[in-house]
């Protein structure tokens, strides 16, 4: 039997080792998938144990995603992107390989969830690591305009050179219009309100909050009091970044809607 494992620090809570064991169970595989607490100076160190040991693939959270970068042998085109590194897998040569499979985990809900991504005009909300992450990927399917705004003007100024995208101080988001908002920024974890223009939501149709909170987050209450259509947390988007690196490792494509649903049924 193969082995995986999710390394993070913290990583008690993480829903990836019973959503992994879901996939391997719907598509008929047999895989052992764990958690793995690094020490926050000993990612490198953990990660040749867990290699030694004949693990063939991890998963990479908090705060190791730019450490993983660094220790993979190769990189996918998009992880280059990301500057991060969510999912390692163990390759044929003995080599390993760094993918980041965030982005294509957002846009696979974001089209879950019915959004025309090709022509629609797309705002994101933050400029950390989650918007490095993603903005690749959401160039990939052609929007017409795609805007990164963030509170510090210039970490929003230096991801839009480097996606070749337009940048926005908050204050200049006022009377723009969009179709899909995302909210990229931490705020939500502690149940803040990133500071921009509730006008924004108006005629919007889908706001998007990467995180995930069992009842909906603030953000998505504030979107939808303020004209925009519809909302959703992030939750699909970590089903699916889950069944991109599933399919990376076991080369078969799992039923991550159906886990999706059951998950937010239990
Ligand atoms: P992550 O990897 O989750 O993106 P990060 O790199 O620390 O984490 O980035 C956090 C993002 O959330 C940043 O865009 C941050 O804005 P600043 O660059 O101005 O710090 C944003 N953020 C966090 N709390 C916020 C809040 N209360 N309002 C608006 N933006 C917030």
């Amino acid at each position: 039997m193969d082995h995986y494992t999710v390394i993070g620090n913290p990583v008690k809570h993480s829903r990836s080792p019973a959503m992994h064991a879901r996939f391997a169970e719907l598509a008929g595989d047999n895989i052992s998938y764990d958690r793995t607490l690094a020490p926050l100076d000993g990612f490198t160190d953990t990660m040749n144990r867990l290699a030694a040991e004949g693990y063939k693939g991890a998963n990479v959270t908090v705060p190791f995603k730019e450490e993983a970068y660094r220790w993979a042998s190769q990189l996918t085109a998009r992880a280059k992107q990301a500057g991060a590194v969510n999912t390692l897998a163990l390759q044929k040569d003995s080599s390993w390989l760094g993918d980041n499979t965030d982005g294509a985990g957002l846009v696979a809900d974001l089209k879950r969830l019915g959004a025309a991504l090709r022509g629609s005009n797309i705002l994101v909300i933050g400029a950390g690591g989650a918007t490095r992450g993603i903005l690749g990927p959401l160039v990939e399917e052609a929007p017409a305009s795609l805007v990164v705004a963030n509170r510090t003007e210039s970490k929003a100024e230096q991801l839009a050179a480097l996606f070749n995208i337009s940048a926005h101080s908050f204050a200049d988001l006022a009377g723009q219009r969009f179709d899909i908002i995302i909210n990229a920024t931490a705020a939500s974890l502690s149940d803040e309100l990133p500071p921009v223009t509730s006008s924004i939501f108006d005629g919007a149709s889908l706001a998007y909050d990467l995180v995930y909170k069992p009842a909906g987050t603030v953000f998505e209450q504030w979107a939808k009091a303020h004209g925009c259509h519809a909302s959703s947390d992030g939750l699909g988007m970590l089903v699916a970044q889950g069944a991109e690196s599933f399919s990376l490792w076991r080369q078969r494509q799992p039923n991550w809607q159906q886990v999706l649903n059951e998950m937010k049924e239990g």
